[in-house]
């Protein structure tokens, strides 16, 4: 396992492997949900590259860029455990050099979720993902069903710009409680940490409901929030039940859906959906 900070140091090695390559993209404080990409990777391609990378142009002013997880002995003794053949751990110098000026801007699917809720997040997400992939070269590149809205985003961005990488989607790794992993969970109290596995019950709660044959979109959300809102520590960002591809909102659920939500537990936001299909 090779640890490069540079991207000539990474393109040298990349050059060097053959067949298929595996690419995992991730900010690092790994948790099983990360390891679920790297070990798919691995059993999908004849080499992984993993990069460890937290990206400041994602976070507003006012969300948790300085105290985001980090702990990178930790996530190379993770990865030494599994077959990971480069680690990438570039400076912000190295991704984002003095005089950098261009940014990838997704339309219409960034509007609505988590780009009204968090301006200005998915042009930092698209960037770096395509800078990274542009670096890797990768044939597959894995991403966390839990991060769906950022999954469509990158999917469009790899359709419109002929990027030829084919995007992997790992369904969302859970909790014994339902609660998705997430490097964020540590920053719940025990009593948020109890409170939040409401995200997981009001959403096995719209999936209940459609499975009844509910297809009505408004009445699925209105007993989603009626259920959080018994949670004193929840706050409800949005709850939306959207097209699985788009993240349209739907206002009957007549093709694949995903019930999507974002919930703050105490100061810790926390997202999470559920298929529908
Ligand atoms: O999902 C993440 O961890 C990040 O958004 C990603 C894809 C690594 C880009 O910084």
């Amino acid at each position: 396992m090779e640890v490069v900070k540079t991207i000539p140091e990474l393109r040298t090695l990349r050059q060097k492997l053959s067949g298929t390559v595996g690419f995992v993209p991730t900010m690092g404080h790994l948790h099983e949900g990360h390891l679920a990409l790297v070990k798919q990777a691995s059993m999908e391609n004849s080499a992984v590259i993993v990069s460890i990378y937290v990206n400041p142009t994602q976070f507003s002013l006012s969300e948790d860029f300085a105290d985001y997880p980090r702990d990178l002995n930790r996530d190379l003794e993770l990865l030494r455990r599994e077959a990971v053949d480069i680690i990438f751990v570039p400076s912000d110098d190295e991704m984002y050099p003095p005089g950098f000026s261009s940014w990838v801007e997704v339309e219409e699917v960034t509007e609505r979720l988590e780009g009204a809720s968090r301006p200005r997040h998915f042009r930092g997400v698209a960037t770096i993902v395509t800078k990274l992939l542009n670096i890797v070269r990768p044939s597959r590149a894995y991403f966390g069903q839990k991060d769906a809205q950022q999954v469509a985003v990158v999917k469009r961005i790899v359709a419109d710009l002929n990027m030829g990488v084919e995007i992997v989607v790992v369904p969302t790794v859970r909790e014994s409680d339902g609660l998705a992993m997430s490097s964020r969970n540590i920053y719940l109290s025990s009593r948020e940490r109890q409170a939040a596995t409401i995200l997981f019950q009001s959403l096995m709660l719209a999936r209940q409901l459609w499975q009844d044959g509910e297809k009505n979109t408004d009445k699925i959300q209105q007993q989603m929030t009626s259920l959080i809102q018994k949670e004193p520590l929840a706050q409800i960002d949005y709850i939306s039940i959207a097209d699985a591809e788009t993240l349209e909102e739907l206002k009957s659920i007549d093709r694949p859906a995903l019930a999507v939500l974002a919930v703050r537990i105490g100061k810790t936001r926390l997202i999470d959906n559920m298929p529908l299909e």
